[in-house]
């Protein structure tokens, strides 16, 4: 028998004041506002040009050093629309980094997995150090920190290192499970160069027992990873990527790391591919040659050293110009794809593309203004 008090002069309106008092929420009147009918980006697509950041980070170069005052030279791409979270698209966050000629950043380590891509790098002793493991960052290399693994920077040589940061402290931070520890001295015994990829690869110790890391620390040489795609290049390839290919994890044989799959891009000489979306965030790094990307109907042209983000859920298409262009790129993918959260669709209308609306304005300091 339902007890309680029955009110005879009851209304709607009393019903959503009470509610409200007792801090409930009437699912009938809000649920719009917490099921969408489908996925919402709350932030825009942007471009940043390596020929305006470059400058800023050579500034920073003069006036920032790095030790305990100053953790890391980095500078991040924030989108404008996420400046509270200093990020990039929703999940992740991508920064540029200088590391002087002669200098060090001391070791430190945290729950965000990183990757490094050495966008400027003449080579040599320049390097960071992950669980004690030199990995050497030649130009277009990419250098793996997993998520608590310790790793440090240090640049032996006589020219400056500019490399791209990714990292996914905006997951991480939505999940409130940051938790980040600085090193003193040396953290970890060091390991010969190359231990990684021998015990992972093709050889290792008899009697020397299983890789202990949790995930692998790994450098994947810019010189294998151009040379798989170009040797791809007669392929058909996807009708929305190309020639795509993913840096994987060899100890899983998944994703690049828990919840980034990196991977690198071949478009060939007069390339345009159709428009797909995804449930994915994924940002793009210019490694050669220049052409453009639509998303959702505005044309973003790129060449060289430029960064762009796709944020979740945005129509893109990649057209290349004159010759093969090289693009690497980082999504959300695997994060997605572990929660149950994955789609993909392609472009149905106009035979796969878009028609284009707006250009990107490269004064992107005006434009942020107006925004
Ligand atoms: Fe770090
Ligand atoms: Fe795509």
């Amino acid at each position: 028998m339902m007890t309680g008090t029955h009110l005879s002069n009851d209304s709607l309106e009393q019903l959503h004041e009470d509610l409200a008092a007792a801090n409930m929420a009437p699912t009938w009147k809000y649920i719009a506002d917490f099921v969408s009918k489908e996925p919402k980006a709350t932030y825009r697509p942007w471009l940043w040009r390596w020929n305006e950041i470059l400058p800023l980070l050579q500034r920073a170069g003069d006036l920032i050093t790095p030790d305990r005052g100053a953790e890391r030279r980095s500078m991040e791409h924030v989108n404008p629309d996420l400046k509270p979270y200093y990020s990039t698209s929703h999940t992740i966050a991508t920064a540029v980094q200088l590391v002087k000629a002669g200098e060090r950043a001391p070791a430190h380590r945290h729950a965000t997995g990183a990757i490094r891509f050495a966008a400027s790098s003449k080579g040599g002793r320049v390097y960071t150090k992950v669980q004690g493991e030199r990995l050497m960052m030649e130009e277009n290399d990419l250098i793996l920190t997993p998520s608590w693994a310790w790793h440090e920077h240090a640049n032996e040589t006589d020219h400056d290192i500019v490399w791209l940061d990714a990292l996914d402290f905006p997951l991480v931070n939505l999940l409130k499970t940051s938790i980040f520890e600085p090193g003193e001295g040396a953290v970890c015994a060091d390991k010969p160069d190359n231990y990684t990829r021998d015990a992972l690869g093709l050889y290792r110790t008899v009697g020397g027992g299983d890789y202990s890391e949790a995930q692998p620390t790994l450098r994947y040489p810019w010189v294998e990873m151009r040379a798989a795609l170009d040797r791809r290049s007669g392929d058909k390839g996807c009708p929305h990527d190309g020639i795509l290919l993913e840096y994987i994890n060899p100890l899983s044989s998944g994703p690049t790391l828990p919840t980034l799959s990196c991977r690198a891009q071949l478009l060939r000489d007069g390339e345009r591919l159709k428009a797909h979306r995804a449930t994915a965030s994924t940002i793009y790094y210019v490694i050669a040659g220049s052409g453009s990307t639509v998303i959702d109907g505005q044309l973003f042209e790129w060449q060289k050293g430029d960064v762009f983000v796709v944020p979740i859920w945005a129509w893109h298409e990649h057209h290349n110009g004159t010759g093969d262009a090289y693009l690497f790129s980082i999504t959300d993918q695997p994060a997605m794809e572990r929660l149950g959260l994955y789609r993909e669709e392609a472009l149905q209308e106009s035979g796969g593309h878009q028609s284009v609306s707006t250009s990107f304005r490269s004064d992107s300091r005006e434009r942020n203004h107006e925004a």
